[in-house]
């Protein structure tokens, strides 16, 4: 028989060298996971409870991991394979009741200590908010968001995310097709949207500026794409900007003829700010509404032969023909996505009675 020697129990001198590795080895790991930056601006009351949570899984985890790797790396060293043991058979082993005991309890423990951190966090973080909290509907679709949030003067439905510093928003987050995941990073928090129920969480933004909205579950080939901002913006700003938001959304708009007439107006001077929606007037000259720019044609005279459905058309499908002397591509291609049906029928309609007189 070959000597197997070598295979004989562990020493006393080899505990106490892994102990000092694994002591080392761990705090030069957690030092180093520690002093990464994982996440992006802390905006919200819940990232830094949620970022002090995350680093305590370092602390914990670390130890675990570089204990596990120390072990094997150690067994594979000392019991390995050496000349002339091909043929060898490893001496038998039994199980041991106590290690197994030891090996479920001490996991058990530590993963019970977590969840129940993690559960008294999500309750704290979650905790019913303060009456009078601003609420924001957000609706998923393939592939974007829709912000729906409560003003003085209606709902506004804007594609951009806006809220007021240190104000208390819920969000109830639905979606119309199929699973999104509502997520912004800066905040911390996300849910799910699913079809057919409602998904709440809570916060409060904490810090000024402008961060990402993105969709955390694969939702199908637009999915990378579905990603908005929400800007956080001062008391003031917000009211400020709601109004205005408001009012060129036609928040308040009744569906009787004439108000409609009003929304035509309103989309040709000054467009939809909340999608994007550039003005007609800041490029057309047209009598009626008193514009006067000449970026594009004249609209009383590029449209005196043309019916409603003709202005819809150029409206919505600007490069289809070319007045001579304009380019294509100078007028935005993208009303029919950036105003609702409702105001690019006011706004036909608006234009139609303008350039012909009538109304
Ligand atoms: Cu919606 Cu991914």
């Amino acid at each position: 028989m070959t000597d197997q020697s070598h295979r004989g129990a562990v020493t006393a001198k080899n505990w106490i060298a892994l102990l000092a590795i694994i002591v080392v080895a761990s705090a030069i790991g957690i030092a180093f996971m520690l002093t990464l930056n994982w996440f992006p601006a802390q905006a919200s009351d819940a990232a830094p409870k949620i970022d002090t949570f995350w680093d305590v899984l370092i602390v914990v985890s670390v130890p675990i991991f570089v204990a596990v790797t120390a072990m094997m790396l150690f067994s594979i060293w000392r019991w390995r394979q050496r000349p002339g043991e091909e043929d060898l058979d490893g001496p038998p082993i039994h199980g041991s009741t106590k290690l197994e005991v030891i090996w479920t309890i001490i996991p058990t423990i530590i993963i019970a200590a977590l969840t129940t951190y993690a559960a008294i966090l999500l309750v704290d973080i979650q905790s019913a908010p303060a009456k009078g909290t601003r609420v924001v509907n957000v609706n998923g679709v393939q592939f974007a968001w829709g912000f729906e949030t409560q003003t003085p003067s209606g709902p506004v439905k804007t594609s951009k995310l806006y809220l007021p510093l240190n104000e208390p928003v819920k969000f109830n987050v639905r979606s119309k097709d199929v699973i999104h995941d509502f997520w912004v990073p800066a905040f911390r928090l996300k849910v799910d949207a699913v079809p057919g129920i409602t998904t709440t969480y809570n916060l409060t933004p904490t810090k000024l500026g402008t961060f990402d909205v993105v969709c955390a579950e694969l939702c199908g080939l637009g999915h990378a794409y579905m990603r908005q901002t929400v800007t956080v913006l001062t008391a003031e700003r917000y009211a400020a900007v709601m109004a205005g938001l408001a009012h060129a959304s036609g928040a308040a708009m009744p569906a009787a003829g004439a108000a409609t007439d009003a929304v035509g107006k309103q989309m040709f001077v000054a467009g939809n700010p909340a999608t994007g929606a550039t003005a007609c007037g800041a490029c057309h000259a047209m009598k009626a509404a008193g514009t006067t720019a000449a970026t594009g044609p004249n609209l009383d005279e590029m449209l005196k032969a043309d019916d409603a459905a003709g202005i819809m058309e150029m409206i919505v499908d600007p490069n289809k023909e070319i007045v001579e002397g304009y380019s294509k591509g100078i007028m935005p291609a993208n009303y029919s996505a950036s105003m609702t049906k409702t105001q690019l029928a006011a706004l036909v309609k608006y234009i139609d009675q303008s350039v012909h007189g009538k109304g």
